[in-house]
């Protein structure tokens, strides 16, 4: 089952970045191309019913999956970046992330208002990321078409910050 395959591939860190904090690392995943095929497959399979225009995948492990899923589905993929890293106009939003600070952008251009986009990342924790993205993406007139996740760190709550954005969400393993 693809909950437990990517609970067993995942590598736990103690103490990185930040002493306290256990970092999941998904690399080993990543060095397992069919596991990197189900992970898709169940994303695509989960989201049958529902419209996406296009995918924001959050920089950086965000983009890992976000692009397959995209190119999957025959949607765009838009890049969320941290600060100062896309050349073209921008709007940002500060964010708080379980260790730390950080700011997102997105291109102005990104998507068309009234576009439904898909927000993709890697993992969830406190769902401030997420909900960075989301108040960027409806500030420039797109609507949340909901949430997709590899894995969800259930103790810090993210699940109960993104519901009321959208109710959409899939996380495959937490
Ligand atoms: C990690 C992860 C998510 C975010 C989750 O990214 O990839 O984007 O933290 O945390 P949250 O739910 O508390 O917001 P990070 O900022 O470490 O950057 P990276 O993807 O470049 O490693
Ligand atoms: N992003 C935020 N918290 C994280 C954690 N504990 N492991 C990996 N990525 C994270």
């Amino acid at each position: 089952m693809i909950q437990q395959q990517i609970k067993d591939a995942i590598r736990d860190i103690p103490d990185f970045p930040k002493p306290g904090i256990v970092f999941k690392d998904i690399t080993p995943i990543l060095k397992d191309p069919s596991l990197c095929d189900s992970i898709v497959d169940a994303f695509v399979a989960g989201l049958k019913d529902t419209r996406v225009d296009a995918i924001a995948g959050v920089e950086s492990r965000g983009f890992l999956f976000g692009l397959t899923l995209a190119t999957r589905l025959g949607v765009p993929f838009i890049p969320v970046r941290k600060a100062g890293k896309l050349p073209h106009t921008v709007m940002q939003k500060v964010y708080e992330l379980e260790y730390g600070t950080a700011t997102i952008e997105l291109h102005t251009d990104a998507f068309k208002p009234g576009d439904h986009i898909l927000i993709h990342d890697d993992l969830l924790a406190t769902g401030g990321t997420v909900t960075a993205a989301s108040e960027l993406i409806q500030d420039m007139g797109g609507k949340v078409a909901g949430f997709t996740f590899v894995v969800g760190l259930g103790f810090l709550n993210g699940l109960e910050k993104i519901r009321p954005i959208s109710n959409n969400v899939m996380v495959l393993a937490s």
